[in-house]
């Protein structure tokens, strides 16, 4: 018989609370769906910071706090892989840097790496410039007519514009409509593919317009590529891809490794950037003082020419809103790992192959850390508030070696966007309404954002 001293000493806790869903499939229906994030914050206000819920066969744990997300995702990395939480999206971007794993991922990221480092991204800055200033000329008969926009299809056609210019060097916005439809319908369909999914095989009308999508998005792709091979020499994301050359082997990217990795750039760059800006526009249309404020750092730093790489030193509120915004919507709310080795988080005991739900939407909202959560406040985001702050607190684009490959991209895009509209228009909603958000892979608005335009 053990002693009561050895029971209290056992080294882990059994599982952590949670809810205790149904037979079968455990929590599974309700870890999933538009409303999910709410869910969550429910579970966490009941259960704390970690909760164990049964995802059918599968253990999962849902993580609330910066620390064991930390834990996750810097401190004990090497114990976690991307697993079964991307096979849906691996439908789509097959094996690129964002869904593989080990050695394979460390080769690709090694190789995709250059362009995308805080000095390298500056080239892409004229480019990024000279779109949005095109998108800004465009609004110029809403704002004499009062006409209103929808600034959900702005956003989406800028970011497209952008990544289409610095992938392939085409304006897919205006050049190849369909190619650009095709991706975002193809994104939308993902988030259905979790693990409860039909097989894609079945002919459901769904799972056939997936794979028409994936069609046109295929041949486009392997068109650029062709032509990219025809003509070396483009300045180019696709034509840097297609130069790489493995540092051991020396062979070149197959076709397949390609394709995978641009739709990934595409896939990973084009809908999170546009969300955020939507969202930014949102907070800005709901705080005019704030919007205001960045117009007068658009006026100061801009004098209303064109930004320079330089300016972007200067832009310190707009920086400010754009963080404030990626705290309140960080498009990638919800991450997903799995536990190779058993591990232990909160003292309790996670066994091998288990689902680990990572949750920077509650991790930016998480007590303590973050006053008055829901209130937007770029305050939040002076140099001095920012070092007082945990950087584990905030993490839009994840942390340790799988953070964002493209977040001075999107941060440059963002920025100059937000100030460059900013300095030339007011902008109001056309409707005083709340607008709700839901999760469908990135937080997207529940309805279309529409504004008012107004000159300065
Ligand atoms: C506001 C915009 C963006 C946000 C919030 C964002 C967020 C994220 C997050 C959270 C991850 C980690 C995903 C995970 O661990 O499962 C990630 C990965 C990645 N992102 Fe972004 N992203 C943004 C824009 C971009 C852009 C513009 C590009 C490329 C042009 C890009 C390329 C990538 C790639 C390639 C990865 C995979 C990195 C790896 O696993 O090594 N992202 N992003």
């Amino acid at each position: 018989m053990s002693s009561p001293s050895v029971v209290e000493a056992a080294p882990t806790r059994p599982n952590p609370p949670g809810p205790r869903g149904l037979p079968v499939l455990g929590s599974a229906l309700q870890m999933g769906g538009r409303d999910v994030l709410s869910n969550y914050m429910e579970l966490q206000r009941e259960y704390g910071d970690i909760v164990f819920v049964k995802l059918g066969p599968l253990n999962g744990y849902i993580l609330a706090s910066p620390d064991y997300v930390h834990h996750v995702l810097v401190k004990n990395q090497k114990n976690y892989i991307k697993g079964i939480g991307y096979d849906g999206l691996r439908l789509l971007v097959g094996q690129g840097v964002l869904t593989s794993d080990g050695e394979v991922w460390r080769q690709q990221r090694r190789l995709m790496q250059p362009p995308f480092t805080p000095t390298a991204i500056t080239q892409f800055a004229g480019m990024m410039i000279e779109i949005t200033q095109r998108l800004l000329d465009r609004w110029e008969p809403y704002a004499e007519r009062g006409e209103v926009l929808s600034m959900d299809a702005e956003m989406l056609h800028l970011t497209m514009s952008i990544i289409g210019r610095a992938m392939f060097s085409i304006d897919l916005g205006e050049e190849s409509k369909e190619v650009g439809a095709a991706f975002e319908e193809a994104f939308g369909f993902i988030p259905s593919r979790n693990g409860m999914a039909l097989p894609l095989a079945l002919p459901l009308p769904a799972h056939r317009r997936f794979q028409g999508n994936l069609d046109v998005i295929n041949q486009f792709v392997e068109e650029r590529i062709a032509e990219g091979r025809r003509n070396p020499t483009q300045d180019n994301l696709l034509s840097l891809l297609l130069r790489a050359r493995d540092e051991e082997t020396g062979q070149a990217l197959s076709t397949t490794d390609l394709r995978d990795e641009v739709v990934t750039l595409f896939f990973a760059g084009f809908e999170t950037t546009a969300r955020s800006l939507t969202w930014g526009w949102y907070l800005l249309a709901k705080h005019p003082e704030v919007q205001a404020r960045l117009a007068a750092e658009a006026d100061r730093v801009l004098q209303g020419r064109a930004p320079t790489i330089d300016d972007l030193f200067q832009l310190n509120y707009t920086r400010q809103v754009v963080d404030e915004t990626l705290r309140l919507y960080p498009p990638t709310a919800l991450l997903a790992r799995q536990n190779v080795e058993a591990d232990e988080i909160g003292g309790y005991a996670i066994p091998p192959k288990s689902m680990i739900i990572l949750v920077p939407y509650l991790v930016h909202r998480y007590p303590g850390m973050w006053p008055d959560p829901e209130r937007f406040d770029p305050e939040r985001f002076t140099p001095q508030a920012s070092e007082a702050r945990s950087k584990t607190a905030y993490i839009p684009f994840a942390s340790g070696p799988r953070v964002c490959l493209g977040n001075n991209f999107a941060l440059l895009e963002m920025v100059y966007a937000m100030s460059m509209a900013a300095g030339r228009y007011q902008l109001e909603m056309a409707e005083d309404e709340e607008i709700p958000f839901e999760l469908v892979g990135t937080m997207r608005p529940t309805k279309p954002l529409r504004v008012k335009v107004q000159r300065k």
